[in-house]
């Protein structure tokens, strides 16, 4: 009797482990998914997502080899279980502008997202770039970004490739624990806008392993944003690694601990930057905004404008003048072996708030060479309203 029940309970058990176990596997095609990228398959992905996303326990979309030609995909949770979508195949953008409403692969409200696999994702951006009127238009009406996550938690996104987005690459607002590796993210060096990685309010955010070569910022990081990672990630051509804009109008949220190691920079017209907006005079928004708990280290800087720059006068319009100094605070701020080239005499330009200055900032160990075409030029190091200490910088350096 007693061994019985033992058997029972082991059968039971065995069949527990099966149903929990039990993945939904949901393959695009199956859903009626057409490669050959000429004939729409939104649907079918929409629909594979939706029974994914209601699955119990684990699921698996699986978008197989071939190019399939989609439009905005809402990507929305929460879901019942973890979803695991794995890209074999590649995503062609819909180059219709008039069929998205605001991104094109839209990620809300998940929890337990794995996005993984050798295909593309091609944002087919070449046609949308002469729409963006952005880098001119204050007000201007953005253009889909490839991939937006907005409230993902404890999810990766691994091996997978973005090229030619109408905007952004990647962009990350209010998500928590991700894994971002192994990512090839490629546009032209002049497309406008096409920010490779950008993180808002956000935290506990990794990158490694990626290569970057884009037309605006490689990584970037917004007010709000806290314990990011960079590690082994080359980026260029570009705008280099940003933090900022920061503390424009009533922009608020601290960015605290950002370690980049181990980066290489080719060709990129700015290297690590870090930026905010002067206040506007007559401002109602005077809060003050703390950038704090940064470590650079180990970054090799290749033929690169301005390596080290922290702009606090960042103002490319014209309403400026009539303005006072930021109310950003940057503090802790540790530049650690950083060495290469520069086509910029200016290999150093910290240009801090007169009314909160630069403190703790670092300089370890850096040697930046001009290597640009004019022979009369040399390094300079320009430092304002900076405290702070060095050790080994070559040829030049601020105090
Ligand atoms: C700026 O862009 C907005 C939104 O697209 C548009 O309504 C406005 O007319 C543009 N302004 C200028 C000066 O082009
Ligand atoms: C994410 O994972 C952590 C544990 O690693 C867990 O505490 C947290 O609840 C998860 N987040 C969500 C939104 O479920
Ligand atoms: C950032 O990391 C530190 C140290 O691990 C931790 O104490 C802090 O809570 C984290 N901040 C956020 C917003 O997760
Ligand atoms: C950076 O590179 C060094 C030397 O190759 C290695 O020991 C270290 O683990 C790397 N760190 C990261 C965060 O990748």
């Amino acid at each position: 009797m007693a061994s019985c029940s033992n058997i029972l309970v082991v059968f039971l058990v065995l069949l527990w482990v099966f149903i929990a176990k039990a993945d939904t596997t949901i393959s695009l095609k199956k859903y009626g998914g057409i490669p050959g990228g000429k004939i729409d398959s939104t649907k079918a992905l929409q629909k594979a997502w939706a029974d994914a996303c209601a699955a119990e326990g684990k699921s698996q979309i699986i978008i197989p080899h071939g190019d399939y030609l989609v439009g905005p995909v809402l990507f929305k949770g929460p879901c019942k279980g973890p979803v695991t979508i794995q890209l074999d195949g590649n995503l062609l953008a819909d180059a219709n502008l008039g069929h998205y409403k605001s991104n094109w692969l839209d990620f809300q409200y998940i929890d337990g997202l794995t996005f993984k696999g050798r295909g593309k994702l091609d944002g087919q951006g070449a046609s949308a770039w002469p729409h963006n009127n952005c880098p001119k238009n204050w007000s201007c009406k953005l253009l889909p970004m490839t991939m937006s996550l907005s409230f993902v938690t404890n999810s990766s996104i691994r091996g997978i490739s973005s090229l030619n987005p109408k905007f952004f690459h990647v962009n990350l607002f209010s998500c928590r624990n991700l894994d971002l590796r192994w990512l090839t993210i490629s546009a032209p060096g002049d497309s406008p806008n096409t920010d490779g990685i950008h993180v808002g309010g956000s935290s506990n955010i990794a990158i490694s392993d990626s290569a970057i070569s884009t037309g605006d910022d490689c990584i970037s990081l917004g007010s709000g944003t806290a314990n990011v990672t960079v590690s082994g990630v080359t980026c260029g051509p570009g705008h280099g690694i940003s933090v900022g804009s920061l503390g424009k109008d009533a922009d608020k949220g601290d960015v605290v601990g950002l370690t980049v190691k181990n980066c290489t920079l080719t060709g990129t017209s700015n290297g690590i930057r870090i930026k905010s907006w002067k206040t506007k005079r007559g401002s109602r928004f005077w809060e003050m905004m703390k950038v704090e708990d940064f470590l650079f280290e180990n970054v090799a800087m290749k033929n690169v404008a301005n390596p080290i720059f922290i702009d606090q006068e960042y103002c490319p319009y014209a309403a400026c003048p009539e303005s006072e100094p930021s109310r950003v605070k940057i503090n802790g701020v540790k530049f650690r072996n950083i060495r290469g080239t520069s086509s910029s005499d200016e290999v150093i330009k910290m240009v801090c708030s007169r009314r909160y200055p630069c403190e703790g900032v670092e300089l370890r160990d850096i040697y930046l060479r001009y290597i640009g075409d004019d022979a009369q030029l040399k390094e300079r190091a320009t430092c304002k309203n900076v405290k702070g200490t060095s050790s080994n910088v070559k040829p030049v350096s601020c105090f």
